[in-house]
């Protein structure tokens, strides 16, 4: 069997074993996706004020984070950054000083390469020295971008931004306070699903947050922004399984004064960020933004669910051509239901909580946290979304029914197929089906998988070909999940290769890249 060719996972300082860092996904704001680079002092006190006065400090939004554009077009003769004193006249520590005074942290901007995406100094070759200077100004959190890095001696790209990001996470760890490390250095492999998840298998070990895809719609950009955040959920949902307390997936700004959202558009991404547990930082006019947005950004039942000590990421239980069902589990044993209707027009869903890894012959309390209503659920639960709408439920067990089971669909991240438990196993296109639903019991290399149409069969590799078997009736039917998006058996890697198929694992296989539910345990080491 080819073995897969890779940096070891074996991190010596790993943020996801620091979890103390960054215990929960960041919340604040940003400049970048609202006025790109026309920031100055201003802007940030004024934000700062209206933050702090409109109860967004008090729901969990302690950062402002300066995006690019905020230094001057070079160094000091002593090789230092500077800011730009026209925009910020009263300087970065000033400015430092005044947000944390009122209760924020303040965040800055920098590029892992020559120059930053609008052309202002890089840091390499200058990393000590800036991650000093950074300190020194008072700023906790930077954001790395990956603009202007070049690969040296016909290396790999990826290698390059390895290197770099690897040399970043050494300098940080070792000061006294270790700046948060944002990572973008995966949004510069997003359009190569192999390559992407190579830079990814580093990412969780080398900071705390990635941003992992495209930028979302700038306000002055042209194009649907429904569609831009549509695009940058769809590379969040491939990502579940290495979000883990400590490191986070971004995908990217709320940015809930777009012109071109609708109101159920605005709220659902919202929604969505934080079912994942992502990290929610807003780039809006925050004085302006109406009142009723700022409500929703304070939903504090939302809220919660987003920083919820667990971190896992909520994955897909089902889609069809309307629908998105996702689930996870939250810490004090609750599950969560998120639904989002993608279509165009007001549709109707019936979930079984089977489907949610929950037990038929229980009665569920549910709550819904956009209207604070509880519901009963029992066997399934039916609702009704309009367009582009999103709903979420808290489902609390009662006793007797806390046993969840991680469920939902298995499907190739590159193609976007579900493992369908038909007549034969194959991937086909998502349905919302019940042979599309598996639970995943055991844990680390001792998985069993079993489609919700048949949970006395097991999925099996046999004979060089993937079956299924009566559960427990013999060997073929343990498998192990990896971190690199590996599902394999004794025999080989599971395949979406026109059907299913057992392959020899390897990396350079986009259609061995698998996602699974949230919460499946991985097994250590690679496939
Ligand atoms: C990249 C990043 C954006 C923003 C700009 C600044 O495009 O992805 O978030 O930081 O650079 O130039």
């Amino acid at each position: 069997m080819a073995s897969l060719l890779m940096t070891p996972l074996l991190p010596v300082m790993a943020s996801v074993e620091n979890p103390g860092l960054l215990p929960s996904p960041p919340m604040g704001f940003n400049n970048w996706a609202r006025f790109e680079c026309d920031l100055n002092e201003t802007l940030f006190t004024e934000t700062a004020d209206s933050m702090l006065n409109r109860g967004l400090l008090d729901a969990g939004y302690n950062r402002l984070n300066l995006d690019d554009c905020w230094m001057q077009t070079s160094r000091a003769a002593n090789g230092s950054l500077q800011w730009n004193s026209t925009l910020f006249p009263n300087g970065i520590p000033w400015l430092a000083n005044y947000v944390q005074e009122r209760g924020f942290h303040l965040g800055i901007y920098e590029d892992a390469g020559n120059a930053t995406c609008g052309g202002y100094p890089g840091s390499f070759q200058h990393e000590e020295q800036d991650a000093e200077t950074f300190a020194n100004w008072g700023i906790d959190y930077l954001k790395l971008d990956g603009c202007n890095v070049y690969a040296e001696d016909g290396r790999p790209l990826r290698d390059e931004y390895h290197s770099l990001y690897s040399k970043w996470h050494t300098i940080l760890n070792e000061m006294s306070q270790p700046l948060i490390f944002s990572e973008s250095a995966p949004a510069y492999f997003c359009t190569n699903e192999t390559d992407w998840m190579r830079v990814m298998d580093w990412i969780p070990f080398n900071g705390d947050l990635a941003r992992h895809s495209d930028d979302i719609l700038v306000y002055s950009g042209e194009g649907s922004a429904w569609e831009s955040i549509m695009a940058n959920y769809e590379f969040q949902i491939q990502l579940v399984r290495y979000q883990q307390p400590g490191y986070y997936n971004d995908p990217d700004f709320l940015i809930p004064d777009h012109p071109g959202l609708t109101e159920d558009e605005k709220k659902s991404h919202f929604a969505l960020w934080a079912s994942f547990g992502a990290p929610l930082i807003i780039s809006a006019y925050i004085p302006d933004l109406p009142e009723e947005v700022i409500t929703f950004l304070k939903n504090k039942d939302l809220i919660t669910v987003d920083q919820d000590p667990l971190a896992e990421q909520a994955a897909l239980v089902t889609r069809n051509a309307d629908f998105d069902v996702l689930t996870r589990s939250l810490a004090n044993g609750d599950r969560l239901l998120t639904v989002l209707n993608r279509g165009n027009k007001t549709a109707k869903i019936t979930i079984p909580v089977a489907q949610l890894g929950l037990d038929s012959g229980c009665q569920y309390r549910a709550r819904d946290l956009w209207t604070g209503a509880v519901e009963t659920f029992k066997h399934s639960v039916e609702i009704t979304l309009d367009s582009h709408a999103t709903i979420v439920y808290r489902i609390t067990p009662p006793r007797g029914c806390t046993k969840t089971t991680p469920t939902g669909m298995i499907f190739n991240t590159a193609s976007g197929k579900c493992l369908t438990a038909s007549s034969t196993v194959t991937f086909k296109a998502c349905d919302a089906i019940d042979s599309q639903v598996w639970s995943v019991s055991g844990s680390g290399s001792q998985l069993t998988l079993s489609p919700l149409s048949d949970n006395s069969k097991c999925l099996a590799a046999k004979d060089g070909s993937i079956s299924l078997v009566e559960c427990g009736t013999g060997s073929g039917t343990i498998w192990s999940h990896f971190l690199t998006g590996h599902l394999k058996s004794d025999d080989g890697c599971l395949t979406d290769s026109s059907g299913a198929s057992l392959g020899s694992c390897d990396q350079s296989v986009a259609g061995q890249i698998m996602g699974l539910p949230s919460g499946v345990q991985l097994a250590a080491g690679i496939a």
